[in-house]
């Protein structure tokens, strides 16, 4: 199979690149300086040389408060570029995996959200990105439109600029020794190993559609760094931040958790437990550090 990966040197496509790679398809990763998805005439460039069975869009503008001063801006990457590849990949006759997020619903319904339910976006970027997925759905037939929430890995997610959160929280407790974190709101972590195991498997079915791909399970952004000192041994003040501590400047879902359902009725669900998933992502963080460890470094007595 050969595949193409859009946003291959960010957070997920880097994971899905190595995924690929792994189960020894031909696969081709594009950067930014590589492809601009905003630009029709950049796509058709760009896939046509490739000719590739699968593409996989994990591009976006997608930090809320950017997105939120500059709508065009976010309407052109989310929507606009969803549309091109969309466009394009099916006169290709190629397969498109897009990556969409949970800021599609408001957070009202406060039980997990099924793919059936309703959308209702509270920002700019979950609106572009809602959009997104209307242009998917209705011009590649061959489309995988995956709802994902909360992302972590082990490459930092260059929209969002830093740290992820489980690497972001082990720096706060090293440097201060105490930790304040919101609790109001939920979410279903979701590591970009198991994301990419999930297009992974998606790529070579045709149950084609829109589909939740969360961790199984949900917590606040509280729960989820006691679980990590926890599982860390880490020993650290963690406290709940107050409301008013972290004031947000957009509009976000107080409960963005998504229920794998349509992955479960085809049985070909890939999470588990997000507190597993977290659990494989330090062991895996763990291996690297020491591996990273010259060798001289270490000396026998
Ligand atoms: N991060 C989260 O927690 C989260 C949660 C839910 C859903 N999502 C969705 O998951 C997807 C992947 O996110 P991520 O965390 O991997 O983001 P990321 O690390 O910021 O990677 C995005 C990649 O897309 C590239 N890109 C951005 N605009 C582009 C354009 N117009 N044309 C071509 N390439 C472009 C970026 O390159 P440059 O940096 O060079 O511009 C970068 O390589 C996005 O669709 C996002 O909406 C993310």
């Amino acid at each position: 199979m050969k595949v193409v990966v859009i946003g291959a040197d960010g957070q997920v496509g880097q994971a899905v690149v190595k995924a690929f790679a792994e189960r020894n398809d031909q696969v081709r990763g594009l950067t930014h300086a590589e492809i601009e998805i905003v630009s029709m005439e950049s796509v058709k460039a760009a896939l046509a040389t490739l000719q590739p069975d699968v593409v996989v869009n994990t591009a976006a503008m997608h930090q809320v408060e950017n997105c939120e001063a500059h709508p065009d801006q976010a309407y052109a990457a989310n929507s606009l570029g969803a549309r091109n590849l969309a466009l394009v990949t099916r006169n290709l006759g190629a397969r498109l995996i897009h990556i969409s997020t949970d800021y599609v619903f408001d957070g009202i319904k406060g039980k997990p959200y099924l793919e059936e339910d309703a959308p209702f976006p509270l920002n700019v970027y979950g609106n572009t990105k809602l959009a997104g997925e209307y242009f998917v759905r209705s011009l590649n037939e061959k489309h995988f439109v995956l709802r994902t929430s909360a992302l972590y890995g082990r490459h930092p997610c260059r929209g969002k600029g830093g740290r992820n959160f489980p690497d972001l929280m082990l720096q706060l407790a090293r440097e201060r020794g105490k930790v304040r974190v919101v609790d109001s709101e939920v979410v279903s972590p979701t590591s970009t190993v198991e994301l990419a195991c999930q297009i992974v498997t998606l790529a070579s079915c045709d149950a084609y559609g829109l589909y939740h791909a969360t961790g199984e399970g949900s917590c606040s952004w509280y729960d989820f760094a006691r679980e990590l000192f926890t599982a860390t041994n880490t020993k650290v003040d963690l406290q709940v931040a107050g409301p008013n501590e972290f004031p947000v400047k957009v509009r976000r879902p107080n409960y963005s958790v998504l229920e794998n359902s349509g992955l479960k009725r085809l049985g070909l669900n890939c999470f588990g437990a997000w507190q597993d998933a977290l659990r494989e992502y330090l062991r895996q963080s763990c291996d690297e550090a020491i591996s990273n460890i010259p060798a001289n470094t270490v000396q026998s007595s």
